[in-house]
């Protein structure tokens, strides 16, 4: 356990500004040779700490299969996320523990259609198993990603999302709150969007969506009126979280460990789960 909870160094090797309040910081191991060792899945986070500052859950935003650094994107949300925007640059560096949880069940999917709903900051561990999957082409059936945020200029991903559009076996939804004079796309809450542009096909579909919490709620019901079965839609949760590995009891609901039993549960396992939640 002293072994896990020892973080490894990481140098910055790039930081790209994608929205006002979001960041995306590339890492590398400090260590020669320890990037090359690391591996991790999709769906699967880290512990970042901002030495002096504190330490923070992030999910590993990018794939495995892109491996020569990983990303972790950073939304200033309070006092740690506050100081990693201001006090870190590039080639500063980091500690990191991890990588912890289970992930996205890539099994499942294998054969499947796969239609991912992202919001916002919630398209981050979506990327990682949407990269994944791209590099995995030939596993996949039919492959959607609908994709919202508050505003144009609160999409994650920018440039990354051209290159979706331009392949020809994506199909991209994009949509906005409100209408922008220069937005050509949607606009309207994703579920609205979901039901009413998407329209997804039922069999043999499975969805994977992360996003703020009011998002899912309503993405889930829409989802289930449109037919979808509980076992077929996938979130990652975004408990509270400390030690990481089961061990300090702040992530739990009832008797599950966020951090050891997800974060990844299907909404057939978010139904079982206590009141509380
Ligand atoms: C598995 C997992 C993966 C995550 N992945 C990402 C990611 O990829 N990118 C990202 O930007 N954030 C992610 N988060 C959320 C991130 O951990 C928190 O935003 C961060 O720890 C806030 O730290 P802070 O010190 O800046 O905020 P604090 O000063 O501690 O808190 C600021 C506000 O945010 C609330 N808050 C703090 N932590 C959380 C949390 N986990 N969930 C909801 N509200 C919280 C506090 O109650 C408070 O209202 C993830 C969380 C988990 C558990
Ligand atoms: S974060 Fe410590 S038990 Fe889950």
């Amino acid at each position: 356990m002293e072994q896990l909870l020892v973080p490894m160094i990481c140098k910055i090797d790039k930081i790209i500004q994608e929205t006002p309040d979001i960041r995306t910081y590339r890492l590398k191991f400090k260590e020669e040779g320890r990037m090359e060792k690391f591996s991790w899945m999709p769906g699967q986070f880290i512990e970042f700490s901002f030495l002096g500052s504190g330490e923070c859950t992030f999910c590993i935003a990018s794939s495995s299969t892109r491996k020569e650094s990983f990303d972790c994107s950073i939304k200033r949300a309070g006092i740690v996320t506050a100081d990693i925007h201001s006090g870190l640059d590039e080639g500063d560096e980091v500690g990191i523990r991890g990588p912890y949880g289970n992930w996205f069940p890539l099994n499942d999917l294998k054969g499947k259609n796969l239609l991912f709903v992202g919001g916002g900051i919630g398209l981050a561990p979506l990327r990682s198993l949407i990269q994944y999957c791209i590099d995995n082409r030939n596993d996949y059936k039919d492959f959607t990603i609908l994709y919202g945020a508050r505003s144009s200029a609160d999409m994650c991903y920018k440039d990354e999302i051209k290159e979706w559009q331009a392949n020809k076996g994506l199909r991209v939804v994009l949509t906005i709150d409100k209408a922008e004079e220069t937005w050509k796309s949607n606009v309207g809450v994703v579920p609205k969007i979901l039901e009413e542009v998407v329209k997804p096909v039922i069999e043999n579909t499975k969805v994977i969506t992360c996003g703020p919490p009011i998002m899912i709620k309503y993405t889930i019901q829409s989802l289930l009126k449109l037919g979808f079965a509980d076992k077929d839609i996938i979130t990652t949760l975004e408990m509270k979280m400390q030690c990481g590995i089961g061990k300090c009891g702040r992530c739990n609901i009832g008797s599950t460990y966020v951090c050891k039993d997800g974060p990844v549960f299907t909404n057939e396992q978010l139904k079982l789960l206590p009141d509380e939640f």
